[in-house]
């Protein structure tokens, strides 16, 4: 089962796995929803420490999920190669390990553990401490960093400068209690460790499976232990209320937001700005209030992203303008377009460079030409607009017959009048006009002039003659008595 990978054509040191705990219900969230399957910018927690792991290239990966937690954790890990083991009960941390541990029975070499209430470790921050872990041989390594403020972590209790043992907050003496030095529950063990969790005792307090204590144990056992200080506070907090959720959140918002001002992005006020981890943002792009940008979505260089912007799963070429209140999903901006203000960009729309997209304008599942405009109160929907196309004011597709979407083909260079409708399944060809106000309902060849509308008709003194009719009405109704 154990692959071997391979890094710039040599075996790598030590084999590598890893380990997410997320089996416990986490009731200090006061929620129904497993602690671990809480949200920040719409992810799971335990999503962002699966991505984590999975940046040190493990050669699997084992989540501990419980009967509670299992549909959800799948559901949220979806489309992650990982693997995931039952605890039955949640019977303490070390419990939770030695319940992986039967899924790494055959593996040999290094193991890394965390909480999957620790979202926001990094890659980088692993790296460095399996970095630690083989540089030092020690068999047990963690990540320890100073907590300041009252917190419930377990104390790193050291004799001289090594490591001693673990002692939880519930546990630890008065002496302990002001240790600043706290676990984070992030770890890196020696596969040929494992046997030891066998050795954890229910810890009399709170009836749980430690895996804290199983470095006292290896300590008295002569294996070597070591506590790393790394990353910050910030980064390694275990998520346990949602006040600490809201915080990691609010933590992770600025991270990303200082990474795009380091790369060149612009903000007019960043404190109003929602910007997801997985969004790119090239350089010189000016990024307005109230914007937000969320998932798989990236903005090329020199944009101008205007205020109450929403921009979901897209992707934006260069020096592309949005204007204000625009909302763009599941689409693609090629370079110097022009959307908004008020435009909504429904998914599967892909709009031509240089092509513009004006006020109270809805595409949907439409590619829109090189260079074309539709800058006025249209729907184009089920549409494939060519190069060069003018569409009208008030001009849309009737792209749907009540029961079935049908297909609009407005070839180049055509020109749309105002306020005309195209009823599906249609095509305009190549270089033809639609005159303004017409219901086109049958293709219309190249270079042709289509018109629908009735001719119009000029009734002369039409209004002078009910102006006229009105007043002998009115002088020929009877006064009425008694005034
Ligand atoms: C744990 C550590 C503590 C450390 C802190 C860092 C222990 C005993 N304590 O405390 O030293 O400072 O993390 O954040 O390990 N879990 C299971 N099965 C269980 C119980 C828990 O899978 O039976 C999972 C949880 O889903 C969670 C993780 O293990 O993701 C940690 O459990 P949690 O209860 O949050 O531990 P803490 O009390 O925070
Ligand atoms: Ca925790």
């Amino acid at each position: 089962m154990a692959r071997i990978r391979h890094i710039s054509g040599k075996k790598r040191a030590k084999e590598r796995a890893a380990v997410v705990l997320a089996a416990g219900l986490g009731t200090r969230m006061k929620s129904s929803l497993p602690k671990v399957l809480h949200t920040i910018n719409g992810k799971p927690l335990v999503r962002y420490v699966v991505e984590a792991v999975s940046a040190v290239s493990p050669q699997r990966i084992v989540v501990v999920v419980s009967p509670a937690t299992n549909d959800g954790i799948r559901k949220a890990l979806a489309g992650l190669p990982v693997l995931f083991s039952l605890q039955k009960e949640p019977k303490g941390t070390g419990d939770a390990l030695k319940t992986a541990a039967r899924k790494l029975r055959d593996f040999d070499g290094t193991v890394v553990v965390v909480s999957g209430d620790t979202p926001l470790v990094t890659g980088e921050t692993l790296e460095t401490l399996l970095a630690l872990h083989a540089k030092n041989r020690e068999q047990l390594s963690m990540i320890s960093f100073v907590a300041g403020g009252p917190h419930s972590y377990g104390r790193i209790v050291r004799a001289g400068s090594r490591v001693a043992a673990i002692v939880e907050d519930k546990d630890a003496d008065a002496e302990q209690k002001k240790i600043d030095e706290v676990n984070s529950g992030i770890y890196a063990i020696a596969s040929s460790l494992l046997p030891l969790l066998k050795e954890i005792r229910r810890n009399p307090v709170k009836g749980e499976y430690y895996l804290t204590d199983l470095a006292g144990i290896a300590v008295k056992k002569g294996y070597t232990v070591g506590a790393h200080s790394l990353g910050n506070e910030r980064e390694l907090t275990g998520i346990n209320t949602p006040e600490e959720l809201y915080r990691a959140g609010h933590y992770l918002r600025e991270r990303v937001l200082s990474q795009l001002l380091e790369q060149g992005v612009s903000f007019v006020d960043r404190a109003s700005v929602y910007i997801h981890p997985s969004v790119t943002v090239g350089p010189g792009t000016l990024i307005y209030p109230n914007v937000h940008l969320e998932g798989a979505t990236s903005v090329g260089s020199g944009c101008i992203i205007c205020p109450n912007t929403r921009i979901v799963d897209s992707t934006i070429g260069n020096a592309v303008t949005v204007k204000d209140s625009t909302v763009i999903e599941s689409s693609v901006v090629h370079d110097s377009a022009a959307v908004g203000p008020f435009a909504h960009l429904r998914p599967g729309s892909v709009i031509g460079a240089s092509a513009k997209i004006g006020n109270f304008v809805e595409v949907k599942k439409s590619v829109i030409g090189e260079g074309t405009k539709a800058s006025h109160l249209s729907y184009l929907g089920d549409a494939e607009i060519g190069k060069d196309v003018n569409i009208g004011a008030g001009a849309i597709t009737c792209n749907y017959d009540g029961t079935r979407k049908h297909k609009t083909t407005i070839e180049d260079g055509v020109f749309i009048g105002s306020d005309t409708q195209l009823v599906a399944p249609v095509t305009v060809g190549k270089g033809a006009y639609v005159g303004a106000g017409s219901t086109i309902t049958k293709d219309v060849p190249p270079l042709a002039l289509a018109l629908s509308r009735a001719p119009q008709k000029q009734l002369e003194n039409w209004a002078l003659r009910k102006q006229q009719d009105r007043k002998r009405a009115t002088a020929r109704k009877p006064m009425k008595k008694g005034g």
